[in-house]
């Protein structure tokens, strides 16, 4: 369902962020994206949904090609959760972030408001619904940055270094949310202790090109792999 064929990408300024990378994710798979800073896994997830588009290569979801003409449609089936949450909270209310979404979709307001209010619940943040977004702790952005997508009923989930200002007990919530869902869920992380709990497959990103894909448990035990990729074993490993 999520074709990715020999993309590569270059930055107007010049750096080359991907070279030639293949891939598809069939549907219900939950796959992490690993690898070092700079590596190139944002500007991989970020074609997943046409925030960017491949300088050569092509990108494709359920057969449809990412390009302008059909982010609408593409849009309804991929919600990406950024990296940085301040990216995607710009409205004057948490609530209004929430409710954006559902409203574009052409959802009416009366759907539209209880779906989003059950999204910020799911998520505990029920009781700052009203309060303007960058009065918000990063956690609780990050959260409410994730309710403006699940609210969306995206058939594939991305979420781009989710864990990276929650407290143990909401990475823990975050989890179990993760662990209950059927959509398809690409979880970029530095995490590998939450990309073990989370996810059976693992794709390693370095210097822009794919350098592992294959069983999540196997690759994060590989600690030759991992260190030749200037990552570490997950921490319930190491002794
Ligand atoms: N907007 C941009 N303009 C120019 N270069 C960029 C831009 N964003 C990223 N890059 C460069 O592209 C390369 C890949 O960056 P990317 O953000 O995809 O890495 P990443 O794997 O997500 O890293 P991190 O783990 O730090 O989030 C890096 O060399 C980075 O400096
Ligand atoms: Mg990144």
């Amino acid at each position: 369902m999520i074709n990715v064929q020999s993309l590569s990408y270059t930055y107007p300024t010049g750096v080359s962020a991907l070279t030639n990378v293949s891939l598809s994710i069939n549907a219900g798979e939950t796959v992490g994206i690993i690898g070092p800073n700079g590596a190139g896994k944002s500007t991989l997830v970020n074609h997943l949904n046409g925030v960017l588009l491949p300088s050569s290569g092509s990108v494709a979801i359920d057969g449809i090609a990412v390009e302008k003409k059909s982010f609408e449609n593409i849009r309804k089936k991929v919600g990406v959760v950024f990296q940085n949450p301040d990216d995607m909270l710009f409205m004057p209310r948490v609530i209004d972030d929430v409710l954006f979404g559902p409203l574009n979709l052409g959802m009416d307001e009366h759907a539209a408001h209880h779906a989003a209010e059950d999204a910020l619940h799911d998520l505990g943040l029920g009781d700052l619904a009203d309060r303007p977004p960058f009065t918000l702790s990063q956690g609780q952005k990050r959260f409410a940055a994730i309710a403006a997508i699940l609210v969306m009923k995206p058939s594939m989930l991305v979420l781009d270094e989710p864990t990276s200002d929650l407290d143990p007990r909401n990475r823990k919530k975050l989890i179990s949310l993760l662990n209950s869902m059927a959509m398809t869920r690409i979880i970029v992380s530095h995490d590998l202790d939450f990309v073990w709990d989370t996810c059976s497959r693992v794709i390693l990103i370095s210097h822009g090109t794919i350098a592992a894909d294959g069983q999540c448990h196997t690759i994060l035990q590989d600690k030759v792999l991992l260190e030749s990729n200037d990552l570490e074993l997950p921490l319930r490993l190491q002794q």
